[in-house]
């Protein structure tokens, strides 16, 4: 107990966090009822919420996750989703938090990329002022549209480049190689953002491999399934690229068999750069215990 309490003090940066992942029923619930969509809802209070959320896979996930999404229209909503989570995260100690966001979730319903963006980079600066936890933005192109609508979505941000620091990339993995995104990874290089990618969550080492050496990025999200390659450990531990771990994710996605804690030993004993890193915890429970790990090298 005094451990955990120790670790609770300390302070943290949280490197891997979907900030609609943060979206609790509650206020899901809430944001539905004043945009007249709660009957868009397949569920009518928090409890049945949380009671759906049982994944079988990722995709499973996915589809519950931008079901959530849909309700988000307005940027008062994003500023109300992003201020949640910045309170939540600073009472846990977080001081640094890099806010990835989904853009084409929205857009593709007709919700302004300028809504997106300027609501949850509002509710970071006042967080920034009121709470003392700073961070910056990650904006993911979804892999399962595809590289052309990548393309079309690296256009709508040129204008808010200001108030974006990176690019990765999420969504479904298995059938969408990153290879796909080489040219927009150096278009957004070009435009000077930062690069980071999800690979090697349920799809193979060749997706990391590709995401260092394709898409150039400095790290790695997830990045689990790296253990299955021995080149790749030795070429991470030599490079230092860092993986953004999520443990607590990865078990409810049930994205590998066996042992969690052995997977995170077999990590730290190749002596790779690893973060601890909370993902959805809206759907995956989780903030504080995932949360609880000292501060690493900040990114941005
Ligand atoms: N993987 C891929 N895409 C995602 C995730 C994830 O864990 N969370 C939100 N979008
Ligand atoms: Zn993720």
């Amino acid at each position: 107990r005094s451990l955990l309490n120790l670790v609770r003090s300390l302070p943290k940066a949280e490197l891997h966090l979907h900030i609609e992942g943060t979206l609790e029923p509650e206020l899901m619930i809430e944001i539905a009822k004043r945009n007249g969509l709660l009957d868009s809802l397949s569920f009518h209070d928090a409890n049945a919420a949380r009671q759906a959320y049982l994944f079988k896979n990722l995709q499973g996930f996915l589809n519950i996750y931008y079901q959530g999404c849909n309700v988000l229209q307005h940027e008062q909503d994003f500023f109300d989703l992003t201020s949640a989570y910045l309170e939540r995260a600073a009472v846990e100690g977080v001081i640094w938090a890099e806010i990835m966001f989904d853009p084409q979730a929205h857009t593709q319903r007709g919700v302004a990329f300028e809504a997106v963006v300027k609501g949850i980079s509002r509710a970071l600066t006042a967080a920034s002022n009121s709470l003392g936890i700073h961070g910056c933005l990650i904006m993911n192109f979804m892999r399962d549209l595809g590289a052309d609508a990548a393309q079309k979505m690296l256009d709508e941000a040129l204008p808010f480049k200001h108030l974006i620091t990176a690019v990765g990339l999420d969504s479904a993995e298995i059938g969408w190689p990153p290879s796909q995104f080489k040219a927009v990874y150096a278009r957004a290089a070009h435009e000077g953002f930062k690069l980071v990618a999800h690979a090697g969550e349920e799809g193979p080492p060749d997706n990391i491999w590709a995401a260092v050496k394709d898409l150039r990025v400095s790290r790695i999200d997830h990045g689990i399934r790296c253990l299955e390659d021995e080149k790749l450990i030795h070429h991470l531990r030599d490079t230092q690229i860092p993986l953004t771990v999520c443990p607590i994710s990865n078990e409810k996605l049930k994205v590998y068999e066996g042992q969690l804690s052995q997977k995170l030993r077999q990590l730290l004993t190749c002596n790779l750069v690893i973060t601890l890193n909370a993902d959805d915890p809206a759907y995956f429970g989780g903030y504080e215990n995932v949360m609880a790990h000292p501060l690493q090298q900040s990114y941005c």
